[in-house]
């Protein structure tokens, strides 16, 4: 096999469709029909342990090769993310997932028939194989097989399993679009493949397989209900739990640079009037379902449609919006909880500075 070196990259590149960004290449893609060179660069950047941002069907991710360790120590000094966060692998096939991972349980398994490629992480024991902080220092490891071509492809063409965080600088929005990922991480990577926005719009859901019973560790697009129709009973971890067993969700999270105040249940007049008595203080934006009735050009609201749906997709978007506008405060009107709404709700809470 002929690996490409970076230099050689560099020269090849060298089509109309990509634009230099302080050195990070952004490659617009079909996402549908990702362009074979375009991929290729992509992989043989990954190959020789470098940086690609990609789409997946949940957020773009940040990859590096899975079984390189100064790769990955790359990534957490692009992301600035807390060396006791570990990353997910992501494998483009059931065998790719016994380079990484063994005792793979029954239940696992049949988890992996149902759902993947899909939105559905799951926390194994770790293979010694993989770089030692793609786990930060735990005995398992976290992998999920990924919808989108353009990351089932990428994977394809690196050929190894490719560890991938949320693409954003660590504690803001995972990014949606590869204009966000250039944002956070441009001139810190050496390449964005832009898939458009990405369809699901929140995190995965990490369910942790090590014990007889699931344990969920981060709510996402497939629910607790879902995984027990497969598994039987699962359990959700408890604050401290939490903390020993999944580092990440310690740390705060979502987080534009306006503060974040949540609306879990209250009515539309006394929305408004949060809204106005905040007017007075800074610039106001709201995201939510209720229609508020202010003219005021410190007042800026987003109304998106009540759907866990709707929310998923657009919630990491607009709190980004929200901070271009030079926002002060963002008040966010909450969605239920059933369902994927769960999901929407927690990571409206990591980003909230405050609950009503
Ligand atoms: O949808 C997603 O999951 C996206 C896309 C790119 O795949 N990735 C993502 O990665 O959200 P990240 O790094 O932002 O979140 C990974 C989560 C963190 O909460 C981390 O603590 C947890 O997974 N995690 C990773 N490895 C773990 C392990 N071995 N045990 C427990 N939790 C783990
Ligand atoms: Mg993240």
């Amino acid at each position: 096999m002929y690996h490409k070196t970076r230099d050689e990259v560099a020269v090849s590149l060298k089509d109309s469709s990509r634009i230099k960004s302080e050195m990070t290449e952004i490659v617009r893609l079909n996402p549908e029909h990702p362009q074979k060179e375009a991929i290729e660069q992509a992989a043989a950047i990954i190959r020789i342990g470098g940086l690609v941002a990609f789409p997946t069907e949940t957020v773009y991710g940040l990859g590096a090769d899975a079984m390189n360790e100064r790769a990955i120590q790359k990534i957490f000094e692009a992301k600035g993310r807390p060396a006791d966060n570990p990353l997910i692998v992501h494998v483009n096939n059931r065998s790719m997932l016994d380079r990484v991972a063994e005792r793979v349980t029954r239940k696992a398994e049949a988890l992996i028939a149902k759902f993947w490629p899909g939105p559905l992480t799951l926390v194994l024991k770790r293979r010694s194989e993989v770089a030692l902080s793609v786990s930060a220092g735990l005995p398992t490891v976290a992998v999920r097989m990924p919808q989108s071509k353009v990351a089932l492809e990428l994977i394809n063409r690196a050929e190894t399993p490719i560890a991938a965080p949320s693409a954003n600088r660590s504690g803001r929005p995972s990014p949606t679009s590869a204009a966000h990922v250039a944002f956070d991480l441009g001139g810190r990577i050496e390449m964005i493949l832009d898939g458009g926005t990405t369809n699901i719009g929140i995190e995965s859901t990490v369910l942790d397989m090590t014990d007889d019973v699931p344990l969920l560790l981060r709510p996402g697009w497939i629910t607790r209900e879902q995984i027990a129709e497969t598994t039987g009973p699962v359990e959700r971890a408890k604050k401290e739990e939490e903390l020993a067993r999944s580092p990440g969700t310690r740390h705060r999270h979502y987080s534009p640079r306006a503060r974040v105040i949540l609306i879990e249940q209250d009515s539309p007049q006394s929305i408004t009037k949060l809204c106005k008595d905040h007017i007075r203080e800074g610039v106001v934006g709201f995201i939510g379902h209720t229609r508020v009735d202010i003219s005021d050009r410190n007042f800026h609201p987003v109304v998106l449609e009540n759907s866990a749906a709707r929310y998923a997709h657009s919630i990491y978007s607009a709190l980004r919006d929200m901070d271009e506008r030079g926002v002060d405060f963002i008040v966010v009107e909450g969605i239920g909880e059933s369902g994927e709404g769960a999901a929407v709700m927690d990571r409206l809470r990591r980003a909230a500075s405050e609950v009503l």
